[in-house]
């Protein structure tokens, strides 16, 4: 296949990329979206300070925006993101107790409600684990309201839309032995064990000098997968260039494709200049839409040559 969403398929895998509703007017970024990509991802247009700008006053005009892009190209969606710490609107980021418990609950029965039908998978919950190599949970105003704040909003997300699957995302949980990863895989084994409604792992993996890819990955993306719960590879992008960075992606890539169980690969965005840290030229189309060495290595990898 000549396409990685086409290389991917063979195998009924997806390869997306994160999609913004600013850039969807232009053309060079929408022709290599559309044709290399077949599943859609919105960069900040679903996320909590984006769809529910004032308390219980939801806008969905740019998430519609990417969601519509997506329908109307033949591309799947997945949400990205019902309940974070961060990008939380004013009114929510000042709320406590029982009152933004509340309010949580209701923003993923809204936005889980409004997009019901239309969401392969949503990230439900993102960013919960600390990164002080403990394993603890992440402190915040949510953490705060209870522990069981996580499966409170799985419950919330699966009674909205029973047809989506429901994610947990995180980053920095791709190093097996890490502690953060341990957490999340804890997590995830006692939802399973208590049947608190949970059917993916997203992997952020950000990689970079400083957290490059771990030589255990393959086992971190096998050993979720046995629990009984999809893997994917959410938000890719590898700092670096050349060569160096190819065989990086090929070693990712690779890494989903020798488990069964995990079901796709997205990259967070189409072009270096698109990318969220642009300066680590982490994507696999230049600023000038040109496809680079890393983008030849994962349709190597995903049609096995
Ligand atoms: O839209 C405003 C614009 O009006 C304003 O002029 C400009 C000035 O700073 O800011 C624009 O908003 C920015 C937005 O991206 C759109 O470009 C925000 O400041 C900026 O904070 C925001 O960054 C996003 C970041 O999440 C926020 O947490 C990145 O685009 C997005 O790639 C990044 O994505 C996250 C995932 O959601 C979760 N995992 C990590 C990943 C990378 O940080």
């Amino acid at each position: 296949a000549t396409t990685l969403g086409a290389a991917a398929a063979q195998s009924s895998r997806y390869f997306g990329t994160a999609i913004s509703a600013g850039k969807l007017s232009d053309s060079a970024y929408t022709t290599i979206a559309n044709r290399e990509f077949d599943m859609v991802t919105a960069e900040n247009e679903m996320k909590l300070d984006a769809t529910e700008p004032n308390q219980n006053q939801f806008n969905y005009t740019s998430g519609d925006r990417v969601a519509n892009w997506a329908t109307s190209n033949g591309k799947r969606l997945r949400g990205h993101t019902l309940a974070w710490h961060s990008q939380q609107p004013g009114w929510m980021q000042s709320m406590s107790g029982t009152a933004l418990r509340n309010a949580m609950l209701n923003h993923v029965t809204q936005v889980a409600t409004h997009y019901r039908g239309k969401v392969y998978a949503w990230d439900v919950v993102n960013e919960a684990f600390s990164d002080n190599g403990d394993g603890s949970r992440r402190d915040s105003n949510l953490q705060r309201t209870g522990n069981d704040w996580i499966e409170a909003a799985f419950r919330a997300a699966r009674a909205a839309d029973p047809g989506a699957k429901l994610c947990y995302n995180d980053y920095n949980i791709d190093n097996w032995s890490h502690a953060k990863t341990q957490a999340v895989y804890n997590l995830v084994r006692d939802f399973k064990a208590r049947q608190v409604p949970i059917d993916c792992v997203g992997l952020q993996a950000h990689f970079n000098s400083g957290n490059p890819v771990p030589s255990n990955f393959s086992t971190t993306v096998s050993s979720f997968a046995a629990l009984g719960v999809d893997v994917q590879i959410t938000e890719l992008d590898i700092q670096g260039s050349g060569t160096d960075q190819a065989n990086k992606y090929r070693t990712v890539v690779n890494a989903c494709l020798a488990v069964a169980r995990c079901t796709g690969v997205t990259v967070w965005g189409v072009r270096d200049s698109d990318s969220w840290r642009a300066s680590d030229t982490p994507l696999l189309f230049d600023g000038s839409g040109n496809k680079k060495a890393a983008y030849t290595a994962v349709l190597d990898a995903l049609n096995g040559t």
